[in-house]
C-alpha cells in the first residue's frame, strides 16, 4: 500500500514554531518518524511539504495515479483553501486530515476546516503521533 503524506504551508519550519502547540520537533524528524511508522505498519509512505498552493494541488493530482491512501495536513490552508478541497474531492481512496494541534480549542478562525467534508477521517491534536494513527487508519491496523 502506497500512502501519500502531504504537508502544507509553514510545516517546513515546524521546529521553530511554538513547541507548546506543535511539539517542538523539526519537519525532518517528523518525516523520519513517518517513514519508520509506515515500515512498522507494513505500508510505504511518500512524504512531501510545500509552501506553494499550486504545487500541493499538482502533487495531489499526480497522487491519484499511485496513492492507495492520503494523509494531509494543509497547515493554515485548512481554513480557507477551496482549491485543496476540490483536489481532495477527486480521490476515490481514503483521505485522512491530520493536525498536530487541537484546532477546535484555538482561535475561532482555526476551528473551521474547509476540507472536513471531503475527508474520510480526521486526527486532531495528537501531535506527531497523529500521523501514525492516520497511517494505522489507512492500513486497518488501529
Ligand atoms: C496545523 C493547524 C493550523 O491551524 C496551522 O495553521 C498550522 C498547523 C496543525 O497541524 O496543528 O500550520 O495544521
Amino acid at each position: 500500500m502506497q500512502i501519500g503524506v502531504f504537508n502544507g504551508v509553514n510545516l517546513d519550519v515546524l521546529g521553530d514554531r511554538d513547541p507548546e502547540i506543535y511539539g517542538g520537533i523539526s519537519y525532518n524528524e517528523l518525516e523520519t518518524r513517518i517513514y519508520a511508522w509506515a515500515a512498522e505498519l507494513g505500508c510505504s509512505a511518500r512524504c512531501s511539504q510545500t509552501n506553494h498552493e499550486g504545487e500541493i494541488i499538482d502533487s495531489l493530482h499526480e497522487a491519484r495515479a499511485w496513492a492507495n491512501g492520503v494523509v494531509i495536513n494543509p497547515g493554515a490552508w485548512t481554513h480557507y483553501s477551496y482549491a485543496i478541497h476540490d483536489a481532495l474531492e477527486l480521490f476515490d481512496v481514503p483521505v485522512v486530515e491530520v493536525h498536530l494541534s487541537d484546532i477546535s480549542g484555538r482561535e475561532d478562525w482555526r476551528k473551521r476546516s474547509v476540507i472536513e467534508a471531503v475527508v474520510t477521517h480526521r486526527v486532531i491534536g495528537e501531535g506527531p503521533a497523529g500521523y501514525r494513527r492516520a497511517l494505522a487508519l489507512l492500513t486497518d491496523t488501529e
